[in-house]
Order: C-alpha cells, then structure tokens, then sequence
C-alpha cells in the first residue's frame, strides 16, 4: 500500500481540492471521496473502464517483454534525459507497469512517483512496482487529479497527451519526457503480421501540440537491433493495441528494429 507517498499530490478529480485519506478512502473537503481497491490503486476516475483499456492479458504480455530486457535501451535513455539530484516527484501517465517509473525513482532516492492510468490491470500492476509508487486509475484526456505545480518530472511514454494539463501540474522548470515510436520502430512485425501502422508525422504533431505550453529542449532517437524468440515477438505484438486484432502468432526468431524517440520540454521558470 504505497499510496501515502502521493499525500500531498493528488487533487478532487470534481473540485479540484486536496484530497486526503480517511480510512480506506480518500477525500476532499468538499465530500468528494474515492475507494482505494484491495490491491492498492485509489481509483479517481468517476466511472467505468473504457472498452479499448489495457486488458491483464496485453499487461502480463509488457511485463515479460521489460522483464526481457527488450526495452532496456529506452529505460538507459529516459535515465540520461532525467536529473540524478533535485527530483522530488515524478509523475507518469499511461504508466502501464510502471516499470520506467519504478526504475527512475529507485535511482533517485528519495524521489516518490505516481503512475497514471486509465486500465485496472495497469493500475493493480503499478501499484505493485516500487514502493516509493502510488497507483491512480484516471482519464489523461479528462484532466489530472494532481496538484498545480507539484511535478518535477512528467513522463508520457507511448501514451495519450494532454498538454494543457501537462503544463498545469508541472512546477516551473520542470520537464516532460515523451517517448514516440519512430516510423520503422518494429517495422519488420508490422509488415509479417500485418499489425497497424504508426503515423509519420508524429514529431511534427507532437511540437506542435506542445508549443503553446512548453518549450522543446531536446530530441534524441534511441534505436535497437536485436533477433528475438518467437515468445518475445508474440508478447511484443500483443501488449499493444494489436491484441484486440488477434493477429497470428509467430512461428520463427525475426531480426527486428526498435527505434524511439524522446523529447524533453521544460516549463519556463515563472
Ligand atoms: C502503449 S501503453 C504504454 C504503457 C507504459 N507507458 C509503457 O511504455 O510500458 C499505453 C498506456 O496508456 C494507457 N491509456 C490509454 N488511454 C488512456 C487515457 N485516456 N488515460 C490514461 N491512460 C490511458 C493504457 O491503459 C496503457 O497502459
Ligand atoms: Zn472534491
């Protein structure tokens, strides 16, 4: 049960107030007040589960792709793109596992993290990450149940953005991290298997989007080639969205290319 670690971070999805806990639920001064499920998640979101949410199965399918150690190129480069001193609060939305979160605060004691996520099984998973991890189950699209000004580090990997919000919760200068897969991440699986595409503009959408809000400080590209089992490229193609195509299944090692990139934006000091 690691939720105390987000005390003085979350905020009334309704109002917009502190919430605090009182005994197995939390809640604000207006009445507002949220269970914390059995497994340790407290759930902010106000309704049911979206029909397109991560199921348990496409979660236990990332778990043994990180577990794998497929995507330790990303974790080495989320690592670089985040300061070692002076983070206090690290906050990631469309969190999943929870695995990148887990990895940065356990190499930035005392930093606390709350992962974000809009799926049960996600939610149930991150709570389970690290210790110094809170689990909230929350819609990005329909605002963060954060403070103002309360994150040092905002991580959006492979996940919806909400810049506005994003801006709004982080303190000034702090900096959001957002991993985008490149055009030929994983091209050789989505040509065998027909599996669905990735836009090609996402770059350009990305700055974009953002530039109201934040500044662009940065972009590198991370690429890895790597021959994997038929088990691990099974896994990969359905801890996404393709699990709900049911694409076939692999049925020899494939030589394939991994390639992300990650982009730093800072909010202005005021
Ligand atoms: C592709 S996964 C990435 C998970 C994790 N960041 C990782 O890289 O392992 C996208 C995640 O975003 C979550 N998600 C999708 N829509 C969301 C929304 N509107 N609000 C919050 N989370 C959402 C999904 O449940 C899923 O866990
Ligand atoms: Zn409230």
């Amino acid at each position: 049960m690691n939720l105390h670690v987000a005390h003085d971070l979350l905020a009334c999805p309704h109002c917009g107030g502190a919430l605090a806990p009182v005994e197995r639920r939390w809640a604000c001064d207006a009445g507002h007040s949220f269970d914390v499920a059995r497994q340790g998640y407290l759930n902010l979101s106000g309704g049911p589960e979206p029909a397109n949410a991560d199921t348990a199965a496409m979660l236990d399918a990332r778990a043994r792709v990180q577990a794998a150690g497929v995507f330790g190129f990303l974790s080495r480069g989320l690592d670089a793109a985040v300061p070692l001193v002076g983070v206090q609060t690290v906050l990631e939305v469309g969190a999943g596992t929870g695995h990148y979160l887990a990895g940065l605060v356990e190499d930035r004691p005392p930093a606390r993290g709350l992962a974000l996520d809009i799926s049960r099984a996600a939610a149930r998973r991150a709570a389970k990450a690290h210790h110094r991890v809170a689990s909230v189950i929350a819609d990005v699209w329909r605002g963060l149940p954060v403070r103002d000004a309360s994150v040092d580090v905002l991580l959006c990997i492979f996940a919806p953005r909400n810049p506005s919000e994003f801006a709004r919760v982080l303190r000034p200068g702090g900096r959001l991290i957002v991993a985008t897969p490149t055009p030929d991440h994983l091209v050789e699986l989505r040509e065998r298997y027909g599996l669905l595409g990735i836009e090609d503009d996402k770059q350009e959408r990305l700055r974009e989007r953002l530039a109201p809000h934040l500044a662009h400080q940065d972009t590198v590209t991370l690429k890895l080639t790597t021959t994997l089992g038929t088990e691990v490229l099974d896994d990969l193609i359905r801890m996404g969205p393709n699990a709900f195509h049911d694409p076939p299944r692999p049925t020899a090692p494939e030589q394939v290319r991994l390639a992300v990139s990650l982009s730093t934006f800072l909010l202005a000091l005021a």
